[in-house]
Order: C-alpha cells, then sequence, then structure tokens
C-alpha cells in the first residue's frame, strides 16, 4: 500500500495534530505525516511533532502582512521538499485564499469546533450557548475558499449541559475533535468520504 503524505498545520498546540499522528501510527493507516508546519515558531505543538519524529516547519505569517498570496507561496515553497498529497488543518488560524484552496481542493481537510453549517468563524461554543442549543459539536469538512464551508465528512455532537460555560463545553467537545478527526482522516485517506456520524 502507497500511503498518502499528509501534511498538518497548527497554530497552537496542536491537540488535535497529536491525535491524527497518533492514529497514523497505528497500523493499516493509509496515511502517514510528512511535516508538520505552523504560522509560528511559537506554536506548542512544534515541540510535540518532533518528539514524534516528524519533520517541522515554519512559515511566520507576520512579514507578510497584508499580503496573504506571498504567504500562500511561502508556504508551497516549505511544503515542497516533503511532497505532501493532501492537508489537514488543525488548529490553523490563518485564512487561506482561493488561490491555495484551489490547489488543494479535494485533499485538504479541516476540523471546526461547531456543527457546521452553524457558527462559521470564532467563539462557537458561545455562541451555541447565546442561541440556546441543545446540542453542539465538531465538524470535519473539505476546505474551499469560504471560510468553515465545503463538504462535510464527519461530526461528532455533543449535548449542552444546564450548567455549561464556554469552556467546559470547548473542553468536552475537543474530546470529541480528539476521536472525530482521526477517524474521518483515516477513512479518507483511504478513499472514503461518506459522512461520519460520532454521538457522544
Ligand atoms: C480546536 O478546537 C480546533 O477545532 C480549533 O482550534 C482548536 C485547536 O486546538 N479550530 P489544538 O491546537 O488542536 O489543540
Amino acid at each position: 500500500m502507497t500511503r498518502r503524505r499528509v501534511a498538518v498545520f497548527i497554530s497552537g498546540g496542536g491537540s488535535n495534530m497529536v491525535s491524527l499522528l497518533d492514529d497514523m501510527a497505528r497500523e493499516g493507516h493509509a496515511g502517514m505525516p510528512c511535516v508538520v508546519l505552523a504560522n509560528s515558531e511559537d506554536a506548542g505543538g512544534l515541540a510535540r511533532a518532533a518528539e514524534q519524529g516528524v519533520p517541522t516547519a515554519v512559515v511566520d505569517h507576520r512579514p507578510f502582512a497584508g499580503d496573504r498570496t506571498a504567504f500562500e507561496a511561502a508556504i508551497s515553497a516549505a511544503l515542497q521538499p516533503y511532497a505532501p498529497d493532501m492537508i489537514c488543518l488543525a488548529g490553523f488560524m490563518r485564512k487561506l485564499t482561493g488561490g491555495f484552496t484551489d490547489q488543494w481542493a479535494g485533499r485538504m481537510l479541516n476540523i471546526h469546533p461547531s456543527l457546521l453549517p452553524k457558527y462559521k468563524g470564532l467563539n462557537t461554543h458561545a455562541r451555541a450557548l447565546e442561541a440556546g442549543d441543545s446540542l453542539h459539536g465538531c465538524t470535519v469538512h473539505e476546505v474551499t475558499a469560504e471560510l468553515d464551508d465545503g463538504p462535510l465528512l464527519g461530526q461528532a455532537r455533543v449535548p449542552v449541559l444546564a450548567q455549561d460555560t464556554a469552556e467546559t463545553l470547548a473542553a468536552r467537545v475537543l474530546v470529541q475533535e480528539h476521536l472525530l478527526y482521526p477517524a474521518v482522516l483515516r477513512r479518507f485517506a483511504a478513499g472514503n468520504r461518506e459522512m461520519l456520524i460520532l454521538q457522544s
């Protein structure tokens, strides 16, 4: 089996990235990590990737302020030596333009902490609480030029509890993210794009 080479993009602690790396290290996975790329050298996940023996790369977005195309060209150049077949965004907090997402159409995934199409963008947990939702969760989807849009590949549903704060809800959703994203990537790398539903 030729395994698909997976680049994982992070901005922070990288707990979702670790869950993907851990699963790709298990038997029978059709994907293998080829590089973890961050947009800041301060991203805590870089050390965690290195501990697992995965190459890391940093493309700091700050010198490219106002020029997303140049930032994306630098990302493409940084990826080139690792020859990825696909990309997983895992808490990558930079918007990508159509110029980049089109190159990776059907080959780039993202995890978002809401039941899309609800609550695209930030502060999803607070928004779900404000709306009085009884169900919240997370979604893995293919990335297109529209933010937090694109074909859905999987969702994990999390009941909202009466005493929930944005923090307690976020923590329970994150537990599900760590189950959902590896499960979707495992299927996707093997060619299965059917929607996966996890219910907690
Ligand atoms: C996750 O909740 C992810 O869904 C969101 O940012 C968080 C990243 O966490 N976009 P981590 O860096 O994977 O720990």
